[in-house]
């Protein structure tokens, strides 16, 4: 039983399905949510600067207490995840590592698709950790980027969303894949457009819903998980940009009771 929070952070608002995926799956936890809304995206940036603004971001998580740090950007999981470790006392998870084991579960034919942002894909993040798991696996892998934008402005099931996926998903069907990685956090929420696009025999697997799985196996192992105490739960919200954004991009991924963040100044903080 502990009942220090869970901190997780993202580039911005993407890492709330993550956070709800979390929230829905242990009700009880407490959280801390940073959003790095000033220095978004990740996607496109390198991987000297992704490590750098990911180990201030659990710098400030770490400030809280937290018991356990959830990078749930794709990008910054691919690029941070050793350097967090490293440079943490606490126990780090990213997205990488659930979403591949659950792809790995899921495929019969080993033939798996990954979609994620310019730098996801161009890491081979996902790739590497599925082949460590299966050699055998046969992984093909596509960045998106036009996704992330698509999502923000509200676009999940629209005309030109689905003329873009056809675009960006056609030559998945020349590889045959049965399991598809949604290796982005704003992916999730166009499920149903990809999944139209790519028929029902691939299945999708949400890297978001497959690490909160991973956080709760982690916390029941190390004996870290808090129960039921007859308190209301506390759920923090920060970002480093102005919050009117966060809040109304963000109901789209979280829902309409998400809170208003508190903003921070990020450069302040050491790591
Ligand atoms: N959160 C990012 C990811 O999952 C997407 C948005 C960005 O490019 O920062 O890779």
């Amino acid at each position: 039983m502990n009942k220090s929070p869970i901190g997780v952070f993202d580039s911005g608002i993407g890492g709330l399905t993550v956070l709800k995926a979390i929230i829905e799956l242990m009700p009880f936890e407490d959280t801390v949510y940073l959003g790095d809304t000033a220095r978004v995206p990740y996607g496109t940036k390198s991987e000297a600067t992704v490590v750098r603004y990911s180990l201030q971001n659990a710098a400030f998580l770490r400030s809280f207490g937290v018991k356990l740090i959830v990078a749930a950007c794709n990008t910054a999981s691919a690029y941070a995840l050793g350097p967090l470790q490293e440079a943490l006392d606490i126990p780090v998870i990213g997205v990488i590592e659930p979403g591949s084991a659950a792809a790995l579960s899921a495929t019969d034919s080993g033939k798996i698709g990954v979609i994620g942002t310019e730098g996801t894909i161009s890491s081979r993040a996902y790739r590497d950790v599925i082949k460590a798991g299966n050699p055998q696996a046969q992984v093909s892998e596509r960045a998106c980027p036009l996704f992330v934008p698509l999502v923000e402005e509200g676009f999940l099931s629209t005309e030109a969303t689905d003329i873009i996926a056809t675009h960006y998903l056609g030559e998945f069907k020349d590889h045959n894949i049965d399991t598809l990685v949604l290796g982005c956090t704003h992916y999730p929420l166009l499920k149903e457009t990809i999944s139209r696009v790519m028929g029902k025999g691939v299945r999708l697997i949400d890297s978001a819903e497959a690490t909160a799985t991973e956080v709760k196996r982690l916390l029941v192992e190390k004996n870290l998980e808090k129960c039921e105490d007859g308190k209301a739960t506390e759920h923090r919200f920060f970002v480093t940009d102005s919050p009117s954004r966060f809040v109304s991009v963000g109901r789209i991924f979280f829902g309409d009771h998400l809170p208003a963040p508190k903003q921070i100044d990020i450069s302040k903080q050491d790591n």
